[in-house]
Formats: structure tokens, sequence, C-alpha cells
């Protein structure tokens, strides 16, 4: 066999003269009589050979027969290419290997799809032949790009004394919201194990045995819908530190980002990343995720609006609701259309009723004023605090919705994001960081009529509002803080409850009996008794990260095997019918009938 001396994507003018030996798969063909032309690729790059008969009758031959994706050895010497025919979009542009020797390793079948034009294939194809899908230069630099983050989160978290310390993927529930991915006992008839959906309890748990500072880069398991940019089976980046406060986790994380955003991309995170709480955050962009890259902010006019002359306004205001919205800068050059047809639709679809639009004039004598659309509910002193309200200026537009405070913001904040995307007012290249901090511990679960966390039920509240526990549940803030770039949520943690009273009390306000934690976190609560230093930590999305860092929207490009929004896996027709055998074996049966024939 031809042995392999060099890859495909490192040669250069300066190797010409050498005799060299590269291996990989045929990517085109080009037959000239007497000359044949293969374009070589492996992970690295793409190489041309030349085969001459003048050469090599037997190597000229073989490459007569080859195809694309067989997979060719060829032995020869570097040598320039001719005058006018490099090619300047490869690396290898300026060299050929001139073969003297080659080798079939092995046949291919022809591609389901062309590699090259992968990207317009649909993705389902893509997906049932992830290992054709696998050999696009694309993908190869993202799962090179995510396996150079872990490194650099890996070396980061050593440097300063973190351990990474495994945890069990068979275990027992961990409450982050989703529903559990079970497993069922051969051993124990009729019981289960639960696939984490975090490590949140064996990271605590490390804490109590003294482990101090622990990290790990972990798989999770969440039995939810998956979305653009949510899969089943995730990776997170799993942190926890003993003897901190808040400022000390968001200040080592903060710095670990900031080192894989530069080592990958080169681009320097401003540090301190700034911080925002929660209710400013609700107030100015409508949701905990604000996309800091534009301005844009949300303002509420339910004072000016309650003794407006519109009737919408008036009677939302009168019913507890709130009348908010955004000046659109330069929105003036929206239609109408564009705002009553496709944003009155786009905003429906977060249960806003209508959207309520004017525009901002300036009169011959400079005066502003609102015109058309909402502006004849308001007489111009009104007009004059709106406009000084939004800081608006001629040109632009401003966009209002009326209704319960929920649906007004989280139909704000989507509008505020298109709006930002579509009126092109941010740089796409940029990445803005932010912190949001001071969380409620608890939201109220207007269904079930009872509270629930906020983030999970082993988050602190802060140490001021821990007599508001008994009286005021719904005001009391904790100890959470997120990360958000570019309105994407990264990463999100916590200090945590280490006393146990405190941890039986957030149990009781979550209405988990006695008897329920006992079942449930039995384990958990032993442990906290027995010497819990303080501690905190946090975990990130690492698919996410990886996501932002390859520039693409879509979870799955940065997967080797991912699932389908459906949870399949198309590679290996996971998850698929068992043996009966099986099933007995693990004292199970289904209740859906076997198919036809069994
Ligand atoms: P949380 O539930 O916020 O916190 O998860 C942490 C981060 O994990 C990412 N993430 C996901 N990524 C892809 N697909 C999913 N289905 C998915 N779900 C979550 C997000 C999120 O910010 N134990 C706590 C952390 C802690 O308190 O230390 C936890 O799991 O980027
Ligand atoms: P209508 O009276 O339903 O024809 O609505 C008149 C204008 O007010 C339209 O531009 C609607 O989009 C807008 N509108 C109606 N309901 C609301 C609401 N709840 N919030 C904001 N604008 C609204």
């Amino acid at each position: 066999m031809i042995k392999r001396t060099h890859n495909c994507g490192e040669l250069r003018l300066s190797d010409v003269g050498k005799d060299v030996a590269v291996a990989g798969w045929v990517r085109s063909y080009r037959d000239h009589g007497n000359l044949i032309f293969v374009d070589l690729r492996d992970r690295y790059g793409i190489v041309q050979l030349v085969f001459d008969p003048e050469i090599s009758t037997a190597a000229h031959d073989l490459a007569e027969k080859v195809r694309c994706e067989w997979v060719l050895a060829s032995a020869g010497k570097v040598r320039p290419r001719g005058e006018g025919l490099e090619n300047p979009k490869l690396a290898t542009g300026q060299i050929e290997i001139a073969v003297s020797e080659a080798e079939i390793l092995n046949v291919a079948k022809t591609p389901p799809f062309e590699i090259e034009a992968a990207q317009k294939v649909n993705e389902e194809i893509r997906l049932c032949n992830r290992y054709i899908d696998l050999r696009r230069p694309v993908m190869q630099a993202r799962l090179g790009l995510r396996h150079k983050a872990a490194k650099v989160v890996r070396d980061f978290f050593d440097e300063r004394g973190f351990w990474e310390i495994e945890t069990p993927m068979l275990s027992k529930s961990t409450p982050e919201g989703a529903r559990d991915y079970l497993v069922p006992s051969r051993l124990q008839a009729g019981s289960f194990y639960a696939l984490p959906q975090s490590p949140q309890l064996f990271k605590q748990i490390l804490m109590i045995s003294g482990m101090d500072r622990y990290f790990q880069i972990v798989r999770c398991f969440r039995d939810e819908d998956p979305r653009a940019d949510r899969q089943a089976e995730f990776t997170q980046i799993d942190v926890e530190m003993s003897f901190v406060d808040c400022d000390e986790v968001m200040d080592v994380n903060e710095r670990m980002i900031a080192r894989v955003w530069k080592e990958i991309l080169d681009v320097d995170v401003a540090l301190p990343v700034p911080r925002i709480s929660y209710s400013q955050a609700i107030a100015q962009y409508g949701t905990d995720r604000p996309d800091v890259r534009f301005d844009m902010k949300l303002k509420d006019i339910s004072d000016i609006a309650a003794d407006s002359s519109f009737g919408v306004f008036t009677s939302t205001v009168e019913k507890g609701g709130i009348v908010k919205g955004l000046c659109a800068p330069g929105g003036a050059k929206l239609s109408r259309s564009d705002i009553e047809k496709t944003l009155t639709a786009f905003v429906a679809d977060y249960g806003a009723k209508g959207l309520a639009w004017a525009k901002v004039v300036k009169s011959d004598a400079g005066e502003m004023s609102l015109g058309s659309g909402f502006a004849k509910f308001f007489d111009t002193a009104r007009q004059g605090r709106i406009i000084e309200r939004f800081g608006a200026a001629q040109g632009d537009v401003i966009l209002l919705v009326a209704d319960k405070a929920d649906i007004v913001n989280k139909s704000l904040a989507a509008l505020r994001v298109r709006l930002g995307r579509d009126l092109k007012l941010y740089d796409e290249n940029r990445f803005d960081f932010v912190w949001v901090v001071e969380f409620p511990l608890f939201e109220w679960d207007e269904d079930q009529k009872r509270y629930d966390s906020l983030h999970h039920p082993f988050t602190s509240p802060i140490q001021a509002d821990m007599n508001k526990l008994q009286t005021e549940p719904a005001n009391v803030k904790s100890q959470a803080y997120d990360l958000v770039v570019n309105g994407s949520e990264i990463g999100g943690g916590s200090v945590r409850i280490h006393n146990i009273e405190t941890q039986r009390k957030v149990f009781e306000l979550l209405n988990i009996s006695k008897d329920q934690a006992e079942e449930r976190f039995g384990f958990f609560l032993r442990a906290l008794e027995y010497g819990a230093p303080p501690h905190g930590g946090i975990a990130f999305g690492l698919d996410r990260i990886i996501m932002l860092l390859a520039g693409t929207d879509n979870i799955r490009d940065v997967i080797a095997f991912p699932k389908t929004q459906r949870g399949q896996c198309l590679l290996t027709d996971a998850p698929a019918p068992v043996d009966k055998s099986q099933l007995e074996e693990l004292n199970l049966r289904t209740k859906i009938p076997p198919a036809a024939g069994e």
C-alpha cells in the first residue's frame, strides 16, 4: 500500500520537487485524453493530481477507472501548475502532483447527492446519509471548531484548578422543567432510571464532598420538542464552585467565554460583561433574552394612553393592562400594508389583537407631531409627550400594542427583533453579551394555580429577601444569572441554597410535599445536612455556543449525528421498536398493538 506522507491541504510552492504520497476521496475528475486531472479531498483540503501516460501508463490506466468518492492513494512529484492554471481559491492551488504510482483503496457507489451542492439538498436526505454529508468541508470545519472550542474550555478550567468529574447517565430525575427520558431496569423490575436533564444535584453533592471546583462537558437529555436551537440530547459546559458569590461565578465564566471567542474567532469580548436586571430587561426589551446589539427600547405609555380618546387603549388600561410600544427609526419607509398586514399578523402570532401605528412628522415651522394611524386619538400635548417618551425623530414610526402585560411584552419583544433585523439596525458580525440578573425566584403558574421555580428549586434567594419567603414569595429575588448574546441564552446558573431549612421551605412553596421531596430528592437533602459549603455554578449550552461561533442558526449543523424535529435519528432510524423478548426481559408491555405478521 502507498504510504501517505502528506495530507491533501498542506502542499505549497515551497514543496515543489518533493516526492510525496497523498490519500483521500475523489472529488472530481477531468479526462483530457492524454492527461487526467483528479481533485483529491480529505479533511485538510483538496489537491490536484495529474495522471500523464508519459510518467506512468499504469497509473494513467487506473485513473481512467476512478469515479467520484472512490478512495485513492497516489504518489508522485510536486510541481508548479502551468502558467494561468493556478487556482487562487485553493490553498494548494499553486501546485499539482504528477502521479507516478496510484492505488484504488476502495470503490464507492454513486453518492445520493453531489457533495459540493449539498447545501441545496433537503436536510432529511443529508441526515439519512450523514456519512456523505459530513464529507462536506463546511461540516468538517464546524466539527473541528467544536473540538477546538471544547479544548479551550478544558484548558481554561484546568489552569484554574477545576477538575472534570463524570456524573452518571443512568440516574434519578433532575428537575429542569422538561420531561425525563426513562430507561427501564432489568434487575429491578418495574423501576426506571432517568437520563439526566443536567448534572445539577451531582455537582452540588461534589461541592458538599469538598471537590471545590468542578466542570464537565456533559450530555444532557430533555424530552421536549426540538427547535432550531434545541435538541433532546445536547451538551452542557457544566460548572460548580465552592465558597463563592454570584460575582465570582460570573467573573470566571465570562473570562472563559471571552477566551473561547478570542481563540476561535479572534474577537475581543469587552469585560466585565454588562448586567441588566430581569425587571429592566422585561421593561426595555420585553424579554429576559434581550438582543442588545441595537437600541429601540420599548416604552410604556399607559399613563398617556389612559386618557386618550382611543377606546381600545383606555379600556385596556382600565382592565389592568398596559399600552407599550417601540419607535422604529426610519420606519416611515414601511408601507401601510407592511404595518397593517404583515407586522400586525406577525404580532398576532404572539396574541396581540392589533398593532396601532403613527408616523412622526415635522411641520414647516419645525414642530413635531404624529400623523395618521392612532394620531387622531391624541391631542397635540399628548402627541408631544409620546414623541418625547420615545425620543422619536421625523421619519420614525411608533408602533403600539395594548393588552395584558405578558402579551404586550412577548409580541413587542419579537417585533423588536424582527424590525432590528429588517431595518438593519446592527452589524451582523457583532457579538453583544449581557448578564441578566435579579430574576424572581418564583413565577406564578396560572393554570396550575401554584408557584414554579423560574430556574430550578435549588436556586438561592438573595440574602435580603430571605424573610419574604414566608410573607411575599412572589417578590423574592434570586441569586440567578443568565448569559445572553445577541438575544440567545447561552448559559444560566445561580448561587445555590446550602441551608437545609431554606431548601425545605422552597419545596413547600413549590407545593412539593415532605414525602414527595423525600422520594425525589431524599439523597440530596441528606447530603445537605452534612456540611454543605456555600456554592454556586452555571451551565452553558455548548451546541448554542458553537452555533454562534460557526454562524449558523440550525443546531443540527453543529452536531455530528443530530435528531430531527420529531426526535428521530434518520441515519440509524432510532427510535425503533424492540423485540418482544427484550420487552419481556424488562418486564414491559406496550399499549401499541404489534405490527401485522408478528
Ligand atoms: P439550563 O436549563 O438553563 O440550566 O441549561 C443551561 C444551558 O443549556 C442550554 N440548553 C440547551 N441547549 C440545547 N438544547 C436544549 N434542549 C437545551 N436546554 C438547555 C442553554 C441553557 O442556557 N442545571 C442548570 C444550570 C445551573 O444552574 O448550573 C441548567 O441546566 O444554553
Ligand atoms: P380596529 O378598531 O380594530 O379597526 O383597530 C384600529 C387600529 O388599532 C388598527 O391599526 C389595529 O391594529 C389597532 N388595534 C386594535 N386593537 C389593538 C390593540 N389591542 N393594541 C394595539 N393596537 C390595536
